[in-house]
């Protein structure tokens, strides 16, 4: 059994601890905005942020996770408010939307690691979008970074509950809120 904190809620994965987290998020606890793209490293759409730091999920085993506050797409804010989500839709940057949820995590945690990123932090993002928005993405960047310098950095909203078919009991749920 692997613990850890997922969207503000305390889960319990009864999987085996070599299974990537980003198996977990999908399989066991139905938190599917998380993509699979490549299993290499290589493609950015299976990022989620892990102690606040931008991850590939695909790399990572529940097992090295232990005790460790993920944060997935469903549980970056409610409503989407966060600037990132915010700038995505003002500039319109989906086209198939399968790169997103990478992106806009990778992003968030770049913002607010380093508000104002310099075109080297911007271009180490491992995330690729094979739709050629990388313009829009680009200009989302800004646009989120100005709106987060204006108004200060967004509230973490947990989230959310009882979404998770992660295995644990019910009583093994409430024994961990
Ligand atoms: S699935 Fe491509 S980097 Fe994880
Ligand atoms: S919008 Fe299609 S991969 Fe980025």
């Amino acid at each position: 059994m692997t613990s850890m904190t997922v969207n503000g809620e305390a889960v319990r994965f009864h999987l085996d601890p070599g299974t990537p987290l980003l198996w977990a998020l999908r399989d066991a606890a139905n938190l599917t905005g998380a993509k699979y793209g490549c299993d290499s490293r290589g493609c950015g759409a299976c990022t989620v942020i892990v102690d606040e730091r931008a991850v590939l999920s695909c790399s990572l085993t529940i097992g090295q996770l232990e005790g460790a506050d993920v944060v997935t797409i469903e549980g970056l804010s409610s409503e989407r408010a966060h600037p990132v989500q915010q700038a995505w839709a003002a500039e319109q940057v989906s086209q198939c939307g399968y790169c997103d949820p990478g992106m806009i995590l990778a992003i968030a945690a770049l913002l607010k690691a380093s508000p104002r990123p310099t075109e080297a932090e911007i271009a180490a993002l491992p995330n690729i979008c094979r739709c050629g928005a990388q313009p829009r993405i680009r200009r989302a960047i800004d646009r989120a970074a100005a709106a987060m310098a204006a108004s200060g950095p967004p509230n973490a909203e947990p989230p959310i509950s009882s979404r998770f078919s992660n295995g644990s009991s019910p009583e093994e749920q409430k024994a961990t809120q």
